[in-house]
């Protein structure tokens, strides 16, 4: 035996090099095939599958262990390695087998509930079993994959001076702007602790401490709605710096995210620096603040051409302030009816009214050849106009258009739903390549359209464009911050600002969002005391490294990419969690009192004030 204990490969590791070596080999039964006098079984672990083989000349009693043994049970073998007459180019170790002399059953295995490497299997059964779901080979890939890309990170900021400081996890509620999960103190009857939304505040006190340049790979928790990019606990790449600007926030991101890109899919990251645009002119040329870029198709404004043309729904959004945009769908002309009904829908889902759409021909008309509108709403318009829209959205024959009437953020929420769906249906999508873009400046708070209440966009530590810092007490829904998004194929991978740094101008935030004073001071006084004790300019930015992990490995859920996640419902299948306690349990920890438990009390559910989204 060696120092590896009970193998001396493992079942990735052995070669048509290895013949005739004497060889232990531990690990899963992935399949067994009893052929009477053969047995076959594959042998699994992390590494990959090593086929093992009972033969004629295997002792009787030997041959009937094998016969006997259980999918998924745990095995220890010693035998000798041979060259298979055929070899499975499939498999790495596909040149061999190995003939086992010996065979020991180390762990049993009672009938799994599902085989393995079945396809269809429930999530719910998946994730009630993870241990088993975690033996499949893309699972196990993906965290090996996420330790690669973790330890990427860690050498390239380590390198570029950062320290790794651990923040507290029972701490006071952060305003990222979702609910906290609020952990109930037993000593301060009455009084919790929240767990983190992020680590933003203690990283900029760090930052008044003098630690310069701080990062962390830490968990943050939040309770929200669910998505597939979301869970309520996840992990973030937490950076923070002193006496720098975005510019330079950018090139640290950029040099560590492209190095933990090529330590896992090397060749595959395109050159830094990411390119980047205004948050103004990704809204404007692809109706949202997280383009995929992997693919062209542009919104173009047409609310001037389409003023006066007599197609009532287009007027009318004009009218009102609204605009008109169009995209061209290149082979768009192909798509049915119900395609395009579908698509109607997806627009509807984002709020629009409806989804006017026109493909482009060639004219039938010997006259006048070339592209002209077909079909939708083509008859209001009329050849000279259909031109001009053409040549706006640089459509050509083939393509059809879809337009969106309506104010600036429901057509952009509509057409940018569209333009997705369409990059799907049609296949425009180049999904080999990974195309970050940064998105700079964006609006500083979000605008509640019936209330008029304005939340931080971000968080309420980002400082305004300095030329906007003078908008703040007159109109603050117009200012718009240092803060920069960075994404990947159409996914926001993680958002970060400038921060403010004077105490002053952080009141001014916290007013503009109306906070009153006694409430700035009871959640927020700490920070702002500390921001007059010597506060250096400094910003920062968060990867949510659950997303990243998931795009590096080709996963459409985060779940996918995390060992132990929780489902749509917040919760933890395998242990059940979260649990009842009991009644001595909730009494100690100061969440329900004596009189309450004999009422049979219920417990206060929502947080104070939003401060962040
Ligand atoms: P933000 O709230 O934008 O910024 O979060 C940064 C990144 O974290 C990821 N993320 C999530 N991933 C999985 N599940 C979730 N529920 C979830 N929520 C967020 C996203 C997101 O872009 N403190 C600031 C950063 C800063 O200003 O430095 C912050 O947390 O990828
Ligand atoms: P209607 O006049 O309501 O029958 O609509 C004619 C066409 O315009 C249909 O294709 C609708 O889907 C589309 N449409 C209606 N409202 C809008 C809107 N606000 N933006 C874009 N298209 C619209």
């Amino acid at each position: 035996m060696t120092t590896q204990g009970l193998r001396t490969h493992h079942c990735g590791e052995l070669r048509a090099s290895d013949a005739d070596s004497a060889v232990q080999l531990s690990g899963w039964v992935a399949s067994h095939r009893d052929l009477g006098a053969l047995v076959f079984i594959d042998l699994r672990d992390r590494y990959g599958i090593t086929q093992l083989s009972f033969d004629e000349d295997t002792p009787r009693e030997l041959l009937a262990a094998a016969q006997r043994l259980k999918a998924e049970s745990v095995i220890h073998v010693k035998g000798t390695v041979r060259r298979r007459l055929e070899a499975n180019a499939e498999r790495a170790t596909g040149e061999i087998e190995v003939l086992v002399q010996d065979l020991e059953v180390l762990g049993p295995a009672k009938t799994p509930p599902f085989e393995i490497d079945a396809d269809r299997v429930s999530d719910e059964l998946r994730l009630t079993y993870r241990y088993l779901d975690l033996r499949r080979e893309a699972p196990s890939a993906a965290l090996a994959m996420r330790h690669t890309v973790f330890l990427a990170l860690r050498n390239g900021l380590d390198a570029q001076g950062f320290l790794e400081i651990e923040t507290p996890i029972l701490t006071k509620a952060t305003p990222e702007g979702a609910r906290d999960y609020l952990v109930p103190s037993r000593v301060h009857p009455g009084k919790v602790f929240a767990l983190p939304q992020s680590p933003q505040i203690f990283k900029q006190i760090l930052m008044v401490a003098g630690m310069d340049k701080y990062f962390q790979i830490t968990r943050c928790f939040r309770d929200e709605d669910l998505r597939a990019d979301r869970q309520p606990e996840f992990t973030q790449l937490d950076v923070e710096m002193s006496f720098v600007d975005e510019a330079a926030v950018q090139a640290v991101i950029d040099r560590a995210v492209s190095g933990a890109v090529e330590a896992v899919q090397p060749g595959r990251c395109p050159p830094t620096p990411f390119p980047s645009m205004t948050w103004t002119e990704a809204m404007e040329r692809f109706g949202s603040d997280k383009p995929d870029l992997r693919f062209g198709v542009e919104l173009a404004d047409v609310s001037k051409l389409l003023s006066g043309c007599g197609f009532g729904v287009f007027e009318k959004a004009v009218e009102a302030g609204g605009r008109v945009r169009v995209l061209a769908a290149p082979g768009g002309a192909k798509l049915s009816r119900k395609e395009i009904t579908g698509l109607e829908g997806v627009a509807k889902e984002y709020g629009a009214k409806g989804l006017a759409w026109a493909k482009v021909v060639e004219s039938e008309d010997a006259a006048s050849a070339g592209p002209v509108l077909s079909g939708g709403i083509s008859k209001f318009l009329d050849p000279a106009l259909q031109n001009a829209l053409m040549e706006a959205c640089g459509a050509s024959v083939g393509d059809a258009l879809f337009f969106g009437a309506d104010s600036f953020r429901v057509s952009a929420a509509a057409l940018s739903a569209v333009r997705l769906a369409l990059g799907k249906k049609l296949e425009l999508i180049d999904r080999s390549r990974f195309e970050f873009v940064w998105i700079t400046e964006f609006p500083m708070f979000d605008q509640d359209e019936e209330s008029g209440a304005l939340t931080p966009a971000h968080h309420p530590f980002c400082m305004p464009l300095e030329a906007h810092e003078g908008q703040l007490a007159e109109d603050p829904a117009q200012t718009l911050a240092r803060s920069y998004d960075l994404v990947l194929n159409g996914v926001e991978l993680g958002s970060g600002s400038v921060r403010i740094h004077d105490a002053v101008m952080q009141r001014r935030v916290f007013e503009a969002i109306g906070l009153p004073d006694e409430e700035i001071e009871e959640r927020f006084g700490f920070v702002i005391h500390a921001f007059e004790y010597g506060a250096p300019p400094h910003a920062g930015f968060a990867v949510g490294l659950d997303r990243l992990v998931m795009l590096l490995a080709g996963e459409d859920s985060i779940r996918e990419v995390i060992a132990f996640p929780k489902t749509a419902q917040a919760t933890c299948l395998m242990t059940g969690a979260p649990t009842e306690v009991p009644e001595e349990q909730l009494l100690e920890a100061g969440v329900k009192s004596a009189g309450q438990s004999a009422q049979g009390g219920e417990l206060a559910g929502d947080q104070v004030t939003e401060v962040g989204s």
